[in-house]
């Protein structure tokens, strides 16, 4: 994502320094300007909200719509417009968000996602069996954190994990800052493509899974549901499923190691993995630039004046370093036991998969520790491959030895 400045030379999205930390300008920005202008990559401007309660504001208030479709909704990459002319439901208000997130609703309560609990631990179990068969250094990224979270969700939404290359290589294109609207255009043509085939198969041979639910009791002409938007729907959870575990895999392991008394604790006391899950979520609060708005109406927020129309971005990470809610955010603290975070964003699209997202990350960072004592990175961890300007941080890749 190329970087912009407007004319008080403020440029956003705004690179991470330390690898974990936010960028520090949010920081300057939640004290001084905490709803501010800035200028977007992708032209206009767009108001950047920094301060817990405002964020939470901008994200359970009906004013600040997810309506992609409206004119004018911010955009951060060059091909996110095109989605946005027919969105999937993360980008609709209710009542439509509403149609849409209540059909998938059952499949990821917590009573669901505990029986996929053993089928995780044996994914995990499996890739870390072929993980330590190799000779290190070996790219987490690639054997572990990206296939964990993909044949996750593949198994759930019953699509091939063969077919992974394919789908990973064009979902990346989808969230890289670095493409253009042209490849962005090809890679989604291709995706759409891809899934149309799918839903043709579930609807021959419908398996034990929930694409083939969707189809069997959605889609017309028998159900509510058009092929297009079953595809759009797919597409997304496809997408979500992986894209965002993976990073929080791999940069919850590197934080972890920076971190040898937080890591000693854990091992010590396997108990404090739920709390301290939460608090590597909030620490890398790596969807920061996902929630994007527009205000359906004039209104007020932080003292200014937003009027209907105006893009708005409510920085997750710059909410979850607010020290007027979390004292010492800079401080990794498996211990805090604050559960208050907006990691998973909030209010009505508050992220459908966070139990899954959760049992995926206990299982990951609790196996690969137990069977893996003596894990380090291979590299200083200042020149790891960082995913600068994606709208999901992470990493790229991340070299380990033991
Ligand atoms: C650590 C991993 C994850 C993080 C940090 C994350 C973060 C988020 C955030 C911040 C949102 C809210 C977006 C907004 O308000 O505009 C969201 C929504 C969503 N997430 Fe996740 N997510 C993760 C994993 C997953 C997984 C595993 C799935 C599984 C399918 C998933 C599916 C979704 C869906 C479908 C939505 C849209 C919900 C709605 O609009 O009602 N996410 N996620």
């Amino acid at each position: 994502m190329s970087q912009t400045t407007t004319s008080d030379n403020r440029s956003f999205p705004l690179p991470r320094r330390c690898p974990f930390a936010p960028p520090p300008e949010y920081d300057r920005l939640r004290a001084e300007e905490p709803v501010s202008k800035v200028r977007l990559p992708t032209g206009g401007t767009a108001w950047l909200v920094t301060r817990y309660e405002d964020v939470r504001t901008v994200l359970s208030s009906p004013v600040f719509s997810a309506d992609g479709t409206r004119p004018g909704f911010p955009t951060l990459l060059p091909g996110q417009a095109q989605v946005l002319r027919r969105p999937p439901f993360i980008r609709m208000d209710p009542p439509q968000h509403t149609f849409y997130r209540r059909m998938l609703i059952q499949e990821f309560t917590l009573k669901r996602v505990k029986t996929m609990r053993p089928g995780i631990q044996a994914t995990v179990d499996r890739l870390l069996d072929g993980m330590l068969a190799q000779s290190p250094p070996v790219d987490l990224v690639g054997e572990f954190a990206l296939p964990v979270s993909s044949l996750v969700i593949c198994q759930l939404l019953g699509v091939p994990y063969d077919d992974h290359e394919f789908f990973q290589s064009r979902s990346k294109v989808g969230v890289s800052g670095a493409s253009t609207a042209e490849q962005f255009a090809t890679a989604l043509g291709e995706l759409r493509g891809y899934m149309d085939g799918l839903i043709t198969r579930k609807q021959d041979e419908p398996g034990d899974d929930l694409l083939s639910k969707l189809v069997t009791e959605h889609l017309e002409p028998a159900g509510e549901l058009r092929r297009d938007e079953l595809l759009m729907m797919c597409l997304m959870l496809l997408n979500a499923g992986h894209e965002t575990t993976a990073n929080m895999i791999a940069l919850g392991t590197v934080a972890l190691l920076e971190h040898p008394g937080q890591l000693a604790a854990l091992r010590e006391n396997p108990g404090l993995l739920p709390g301290g899950v939460e608090e590597l979520l909030r620490y890398l609060s790596i969807a920061d630039l996902v929630t994007t708005r527009i205000a359906a109406e004039d209104a007020r927020l932080g003292g200014i004046r937003i009027h209907a129309g105006d893009g708005v971005i409510a920085l997750l990470a710059a909410a979850d370093w607010d020290p007027a809610v979390f004292p010492e955010p800079g401080r990794l603290d498996l211990h805090r036991g604050d559960r208050r975070h907006v990691a998973f964003g909030y209010g009505v699209h508050q992220c459908l998969g966070q139990n899954l997202a959760r049992a995926e990350l206990e299982i990951a960072f609790a196996t690969l520790f137990a069977r893996i004592p003596t894990l380090r990175v291979a590299v200083p961890v200042g020149e790891l491959p960082y995913k600068h300007g994606n709208l999901a941080y992470g990493l790229h890749e991340l070299p380990v030895t033991w």
